[in-house]
């Protein structure tokens, strides 16, 4: 495809998951409960009633997952470490066989060829430090800066890339304000709380991973949407601003040492939990930026509705079972947004991807054409924004595998390989074999061009 052209000459191609969605073996070698395995036994909380206990059975199948990505010819992969694997506790005594774990999953990856890419938090907080008050309370943040150390300190010979926190914005906004993720609450001062000690847990956590691997090259992965007014009204573009500061600038004006947003802390009207230097931790210089991106929001004026009280409003395009518009003239906005408004020398897209009801054929292969075409698409926003001067360094599709989609459970399938999960049989799909064909194309381009 040449409009991938723009794409720079050593552009990593991945994959990402993350460590509920897929690991499964909840009560193994160790592992104690997270939030999650709390959450989704609460009546009601995921379709179907689903779990994560088995899920893609990853625990026991990474070797052959690790087969399935050389087959797609990746260069790198993203995952998540359980902190419940690793500090059951969550402060305390470590997890000697959960820390094996990820130590032969790295070793296993760096054979294959395969670059391993952590994430340290992807939402799964062992429940003992949420009885303990969880990212609401300070001590959170020192407990996970001393976690990654741990993994830091193990992994650290083999692994340079890292990044600290998976989208804080779901854990605080969705988990701790709208209550549709773990740990369920419905609290602005528990949310605000939690979005802070999120932040200084990422500090402290890029400080500890330092002290520990020199050259680390440390990160973090926010999710981001373009927010737009659905009129020219007033009332709407203010209400664009308000998503924005909500969605955006809460998450990226922390981190690159412009403190909170005044207009947002304004609206909460929550005091900052801050002590003297936080602001400096949460603000340590990134090596990369994380983007991941799955849609836009075009909102409309909602007093009466809830924070940051701008309603989406259903626009035209094409939609994903997710029922998320498809919109990827967003992600190369975005890039450029990162790249302009806040100097990023490098970034990542960490996640990127769509759910669409997939069938498995009677002759055993799953077509997914409508998956392959948004994949094609991203890849040229991509390549544009690339093309603009964006520092872009690399994208990793969601998901590798049919996975565990949280409050959604196991109905929306987001891999570019096909779960069955009652044999656990894995399917490349049609749009997964059209990724190694851009992967191949790309590799033979950049030879070419050698
Ligand atoms: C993101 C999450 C990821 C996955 C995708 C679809 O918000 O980081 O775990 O669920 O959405």
């Amino acid at each position: 495809m040449n409009d991938l052209n723009a794409l720079p000459a050593n552009f990593t191609w991945g994959v990402a998951t993350s460590a509920y969605q897929i690991e499964g073996a909840v009560s193994e070698d160790g592992r104690s409960p997270s939030i999650w395995d709390t959450f989704s036994r609460a009546p009601g909380a995921i379709d179907n009633g689903d779990h994560g206990d088995i899920a893609c059975d990853h625990y026991h199948r990474w070797r052959e997952d690790i087969a399935l990505m050389k087959q797609l010819g990746v260069d790198a992969y993203r995952f998540s470490i359980a902190w419940p694997r690793v500090v059951p506790g969550g402060s305390g005594q470590v997890n000697e066989a959960g820390l094996g774990f990820y130590d032969r999953l790295v070793d296993g990856l760096l054979e294959a060829g395969i670059t391993p890419f952590p994430t340290l938090y992807h939402w799964d907080l062992p429940q003992a430090s949420q009885d303990r008050g969880g990212w609401p309370v300070r001590e959170t943040a020192e407990h996970f800066a001393a976690y990654a150390a741990v993994v830091a300190d193990r992994l650290g010979d083999r692994v340079r890339d890292w990044a600290t926190l998976n989208e804080p914005l779901c854990s605080a906004w969705i988990g701790h304000l709208e209550g549709r993720m773990a740990p369920g609450l419905t609290d602005l001062t528990a949310a605000v709380n939690a979005s802070y000690h999120l932040h200084l847990g990422h500090g402290l956590a890029t400080q500890a991973i330092r002290a520990a691997v020199p050259g680390a090259r440390v990160g973090i992965v926010n999710n981001l949407s373009p927010c737009e007014p659905a009129t020219d009204s007033d009332a709407d573009r203010t209400a664009a601003v308000r998503a924005d500061g909500h969605t955006n600038r809460w998450w990226l004006d922390p981190i690159h040492g412009r403190g909170y947003p005044q207009d947002m802390l304004d609206l909460y009207g929550v005091d900052l939990p801050e002590r003297p230097g936080d602001l400096e931790t949460i603000a340590a210089p990134l090596d990369w930026l994380g983007l991941n991106y799955y849609f836009r929001n075009v909102v409309t004026d909602d007093p009466d509705g809830p924070l940051p009280h701008a309603k989406q409003v259903q626009t035209p395009g094409r939609r994903t079972a997710m029922d998320w518009e498809v919109c990827a003239d967003g992600l190369e906005q975005l890039l450029l947004r990162l790249t302009d408004d806040y100097g990023a020398r490098s970034i990542y897209v960490t996640e990127n991807g769509s759910a669409y009801p997939d069938v498995v054929k009677p002759d055993g292969t799953v077509d997914d054409p409508d998956r392959a075409r948004y994949l094609e698409e991203h890849l040229a926003a991509c390549a544009r924004a690339a093309g603009k001067g964006a520092p872009l360094a690399g994208y990793f599709a969601w998901s590798l595998l049919d996975n565990f989609e949280w409050a959604y459970g196991y109905d929306k399938r987001f891999g570019l390989i096909h779960v069955d999960y009652e044999t656990q049989r894995r399917t490349i799909k049609g749009s997964g074999h059209r990724y190694a064909d851009l992967i191949r194309s790309s590799a033979r381009a950049t030879r070419k061009a050698a």
